[in-house]
């Protein structure tokens, strides 16, 4: 009866927020367990606005959010695992990391070129209802600023980001902690994350024990624990000044050197949101040719270039 009447007064403004996510904006929408600051998961641009409007340092892989269980098997290859747990506790605080499905199309930005998606259907009408309309999978972050407290109202958002983003207001949320996050992408169960459903919850449905979590000082000693990293099978040069033969040239700005084997700019006109949209992408293809390494131009400390360069320091290292 309520949610009618939530569905009802917001019709206009669901469809406000629906074209906003279909056109590559961002909007502030309500869950069951904090708001979240959400984007057409499939929508390279879109994604990278994410990031840089948390001011995050790095890229974490984001929470995909669904309106069905039908929709998250169009993105992840679902499991038996994964149909006892959403049929418990969806729509819910569940998020279940499951394999993306390649030809799935959400961005590879959007899990920060892992090869899992965090996916979760939200107990809010608003939620679902913006999801329906807009026809595409959210992706979403709680809607604040990096290294702060996650927003439970709409008057928490506009805090974080005043008017620079559309918010849709759905009230206090009921849950108020984020969701649980409980990897199960490879058969067992790992709780990543402790949140609005218990391990016990899980557990008891389960009839087995989740695998032992990280404590958080473990989390912290052991940074990018939860992530999962992309390195590419071949070396990753970086500040590279010149491609030298054989290698491919992962470019940025409008000076590139000649003499690589093959070269993807990530910008033309050196804009470090568009670059971390088709970072991920550009890697993976460099690393699908004959090439004797990745060569990887220097890319500014601003902006994006911060968490870009993390991600690229990294894969460079992970080999
Ligand atoms: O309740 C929630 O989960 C809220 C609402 C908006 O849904 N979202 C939220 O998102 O808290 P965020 O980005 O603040 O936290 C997402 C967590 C991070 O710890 C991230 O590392 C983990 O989920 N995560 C997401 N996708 C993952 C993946 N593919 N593999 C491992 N961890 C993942
Ligand atoms: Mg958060």
């Amino acid at each position: 009866m309520m949610s009618m009447n939530i569905l009802t007064e917001a019709k206009e403004k669901i469809q406000i927020a629906a074209e906003k996510i279909k056109s590559g904006d961002l909007v502030a929408f309500p869950t069951e367990t904090v708001y979240g600051l959400g984007a057409d998961a499939t929508n390279d641009s879109a994604v990278a606005k994410i990031f840089s409007t948390k001011g995050r340092p790095s890229f974490n892989p984001l929470i995909i959010h669904v309106s069905s269980i039908d929709m998250a098997k169009r993105y992840v290859q679902w499991s038996k695992l994964a149909d006892i747990l959403a049929n418990r506790f969806w729509p819910g605080a569940l998020t279940l990391v499951l394999p993306r499905i390649p030809a799935g199309n959400v961005s590879l930005l959007a899990s920060a070129g892992g090869d899992t998606l965090g996916v979760r259907m939200p107990a809010h009408p608003l939620a679902l209802a913006i999801i329906e309309s807009a026809g595409v999978p959210l992706a979403a972050p709680s809607a604040n600023k990096s290294g702060r407290v996650s927003p439970t109202t709409a008057q928490h958002v506009r805090d974080e980001f005043g008017d620079t983003i559309y918010i849709l207001d759905g009230g206090a949320c009921g849950v108020g902690v984020e969701s649980t996050v409980l990897d199960i992408s490879d058969g067992q169960p790992l709780l990543l994350r402790p949140g609005g459903i218990t391990a016990e919850a899980v557990e008891s449905v389960l009839n087995q024990k989740t695998s032992q979590q990280l404590s958080p000082q473990q989390v912290l000693r052991s940074p990018g624990m939860l992530e999962s990293h992309y390195a590419p099978s071949r070396p990753v040069r970086l500040n590279a000044v010149q491609a030298l033969p054989g290698e491919a040239l992962l470019a940025f700005g409008g000076e590139v050197p000649a003499g690589a084997a093959r070269t993807i700019n990530l910008s033309e006109t050196g804009n470090t949101t568009q670059a971390a949209a088709r970072l991920f992408a550009a890697m993976r293809e460099l690393d699908t040719g004959d090439y004797s390494a990745i060569a990887v131009m220097p890319i500014p400390e601003q902006g994006l270039g911060v968490a870009i360069n993390d991600r690229l320091r990294r894969a460079a290292a992970g080999r």
